[in-house]
């Protein structure tokens, strides 16, 4: 930094210096010029003025008249004197100052004579710098003597000199000036920023600190720091990984993470190549003004499939609707994903306006989401709706054959219930491709299922897949009970497997999960009564006990249900009155649907009633707040409440219920847990409700509020490490090994085996 500093001052010193210099040379010339020009003007204006009353005083032949006029003139500024010449050039008068010039002065008036016209110049005689003018004079056009005018032009010199010393101390400060600038700009602004940067390094190096710098001060260094913060960022990572591993190995714990992932998924695809397809992608892009954001919707399947993706850097095929989409994919609707650290790629499939109201919010979230959730919202199945289900399932499957068309050994985990018709699309084309379809939502009981027009073909989709997963072994159980009873097949119930069409389908439970390999807190998050003082404080309630909930506002939720339950037990209770806040973060889903948009004015008018009835001025029970919030937002509500209210109607999974307690680094917080989620298959250490029981709700509130803080902590205890245990990476392990594993042609395995049984066409 030293040599640079000097490098930086010298290279400065000898620019400016040369600048100015060269500058103030012309600048000096400019002036002198013009100050001669100045002089010359003057002369010749001087001899013209004159010339008339010598002219007449030569005429007169009066030598006194000329002695008197060269007197007389010869005093002026910078004048040195006249000199008044005859016909044949012979002096006639002169200004006595002039007598040392005179030969010099002689010379330009022959000139002057002989050519017939003023001349002049300037010269040096002896020590003294002159400008002499001579002009001739006339009678009748005759030329009858001649008037010398003789200047001293040495001021000239003398003001250039001037010129030049100003010049020389205005660089001299110049320089001076600069180089402290620069001196102070380079000390605060690079070497400042440096030192801390370095010191940064250092103590991430050293494993002293884990977060991300502040970078405000280091603007000048942006795309650096910005570079220098993502390595920091892997480096931190890959460290908390290592240590991570070094802690399961001294602790003999076998838990999975991404890194354990990532070897897994390389060594199971055996240069295969992982393609996923989701009707919801992993990033949207999205217009905010003039400039375009990056957005991660809200979806479970998206947390969930990120990681897998992130480990083996597969291929995402997903409908593109970011009304930023468009313009930020490549010419084949590709891009690499995440935007702000590729990994893998992102194939986006664009559907008409008609194709996402048919497949997208009729057949799929007005036909099979309420069929499958048994939430009381009647499905509705339009013939219309079906016709485009099964045009973009084709659309989806075109895309998907088209990405996978030069791969040797390709796996496809298709995602839930908007493409049961891909999988045997997929294997119509591509026999050899190993194809899992993953059923995020539940399944129904065969009567449930029955209603729907078209649940042989929906079955019969599914059955083209080598492996159907679920989250849980009731929902395998409901499957193959409705494949029985709908289609033509041998359903094995030892092995959980179906034969149809001479291809075999293994159903197997896979209760997915969260993230949950950063064992330790994180050093920066406040304590729990902190965070949650700030947070009420910023949604302007004053109480002393929090409850959090988080959902998209769908009725299969219960978040109605949720508040009923909150007024019960404010009503039962009313000591929790001005005590108890319950905040509710409802992500607006769907809200095209009249079902949906109608949910959402129900929920908020239902949260205005209950707050009208209890709250004071400092204080409400209910904080509805109705946007998407982000992971971040998200875990500080986690970190701060007293409790988590998961009240679901009927839910495949339900991932808040693990976010929260993933979320509980201090082993505090209470999970209210409706029995009706996969999740409660879990975390027995939950208080179970019925959401439909609203008092048994309300008083599972009073319960987790009134818990001993031991009880807590050991409940908490074990559901962290039931969710450690079975993280998202194992969830994805295990599928991606089940799917790598079976034979493809195993189908012969099971043909005979004892206990299949040949379902009739139902
Ligand atoms: C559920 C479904 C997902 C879906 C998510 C969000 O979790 O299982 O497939 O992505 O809801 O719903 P949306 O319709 O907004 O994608």
């Amino acid at each position: 930094m030293r040599l640079l500093s000097i490098r930086l001052i010298v290279s400065l010193i000898v620019g400016i210096t040369l600048v100015s210099l060269s500058s103030s040379y012309y600048e000096a010339l400019g002036e002198k010029r013009g100050l001669r020009r100045d002089l010359e003007r003057r002369a010749e204006v001087l001899g013209e003025s004159l010339a008339g009353n010598v002219e007449r005083d030569l005429e007169k032949d009066s030598v006194q008249d000329l002695q008197r006029i060269v007197q007389h003139f010869g005093n002026r500024e910078h004048l040195s004197g006249l000199a008044i010449y005859g016909r044949q050039g012979d002096l006639l008068a002169v200004t006595p100052e002039l007598a040392s010039t005179l030969a010099a002065v002689s010379s330009v008036m022959s000139q002057a004579l002989s050519e017939n016209h003023g001349t002049g110049g300037f010269q040096r005689v002896g020590d003294a710098s002159l400008h002499i003018y001579a002009l001739p004079l006339h009678q009748h056009d005759e030329v009858i003597g001649g008037l010398a005018i003789v200047h001293d032009a040495g001021y000239i010199r003398a003001e250039s000199l001037h010129i030049w010393r100003e010049t020389f101390l205005r660089a001299l400060a110049h320089v001076f000036l600069i180089v402290l600038i620069t001196l102070l700009i380079v000390r605060w602004s690079i070497a400042g920023p440096i030192a801390r940067t370095a010191q940064w390094m250092r103590a991430l190096r050293t494993g002293r600190i884990s977060s991300r710098q502040n970078a405000t001060d280091l603007d000048l260094f942006r795309p650096l720091v910005r570079e220098v913060a993502a390595f920091a960022e892997s480096l931190t990572q890959a460290r908390s990984a290592a240590e991570t591993e070094a802690r399961l190995r001294e602790t003999g714990e076998s838990l999975w993470t991404a890194d354990r992932l990532a070897v897994h998924v390389r060594t199971r695809l055996n240069n295969g190549r992982l393609f996923v397809v989701s009707n919801r992608e992993p990033y949207m892009h999205m217009r905010h003004g003039k400039s375009v954001e990056v957005i991660v919707p809200p979806s479970g399947v998206v947390t969930a499939i990120e990681p897998i993706l992130r480990a083996c850097d597969g291929t995402w095929i997903a409908h593109g609707n970011g009304d930023a989409d468009l313009e930020t994919v490549d010419e084949h609707d590709r891009l690499r994903v995440p935007p702000e650290d590729p990994h893998y790629s992102l194939r986006r499939v664009w559907l008409n306006k008609a194709e996402e109201e048919g497949y997208y919010y009729g057949f799929a979230n007005e036909g099979i989401w309420p069929l499958c959730h048994i939430a009381h919202t009647r499905p509705i199945f339009r013939a219309e709706d079906w016709k485009y289900y099964q045009a973009v399932n084709l659309k989806f499957a075109d895309a998907l054959l088209e990405e996978m068309r030069d791969v040797e050994k390709p796996i496809v985990l298709v995602q839930d219930y908007h493409f049961a018709l891909l999988p045997r699309l997929i294997k119509e084309k591509r026999p050899e491709a190993r194809v899992a379809i993953f059923w995020h939502i539940p399944w129904p009981t065969p009567e449930a299922f029955d209603i729907s027009p078209w649940r042989r073909e929906l079955v019969d989709g599914l059955l083209g897949a080598d492996l159907i997963g679920f989250h849980i072994q009731s929902h395998c159980n409901n499957f193959l009970q409705t494949v029985d009873r709908v289609v033509e097949s041998r359903v094995d119930w030892e092995h959980f497997s179906v034969r149809r069409l001479d291809h075999l389908t293994l159903v197997r439970p896979f209760p997915i999960s969260v993230d949950f390999t950063d064992v330790q807190r994180p050093e920066s998050t406040p304590d729990s009564y902190t965070e949650r003082s700030a947070l009420l404080k910023a949604l302007g309630v004053e109480a002393t006990f929090m409850g959090v909930g988080v959902d998209r506002v769908d009725y299969t939720k219960g978040i109605l249900e949720r508040f009923l339950a909150i007024e019960r037990f404010l009503e039962k209770y009313p000591l929790y009155q001005g005590q108890f806040t319950f905040v509710q973060i409802g992500a607006p889903s769907r809200s095209h649907l009249k079902r949906y948009h109608d949910l959402m004015a129900e929920v908020e008018a239902e949260a205005d009633r209950i707050n009208w009835r209890f709250q004071t001025d400092k204080w409400k029970p209910i904080v509805f707040l109705n946007r998407q919030h982000n992971h971040q937002e998200i875990q500080s509500y986690y970190r701060a409440a007293d409790l988590c209210l998961v009240t679901s109607l009927h839910d495949g999974m339900n991932l808040v219920a693990k976010e929260f307690v993933a979320a509980r680094h201090d082993e505090r917080g209470v999970l209210i847990l409706s029995c009706f989620t996969g999740a409660a298959h879990e975390l027995r250490d939950a208080l179970q409700i019925n959401p439909y029981d609203i008092n048994q709700t309300a008083e599972a509130i009073r319960v987790a509020l009134e818990m001993d803080p031991e009880e807590k902590e050991l409940r908490m205890q074990r559901m962290r490490k039931t969710v450690r245990e079975h993280n998202v990476y194992r969830w994805a392990g295990s599928l991606i090994a089940e799917l790598c594993e079976l034979r493809l042609d195993a189908s012969d395995e099971s043909k005979e085996k004892p206990g299949a049984s040949t379902a009739a066409w139902g």
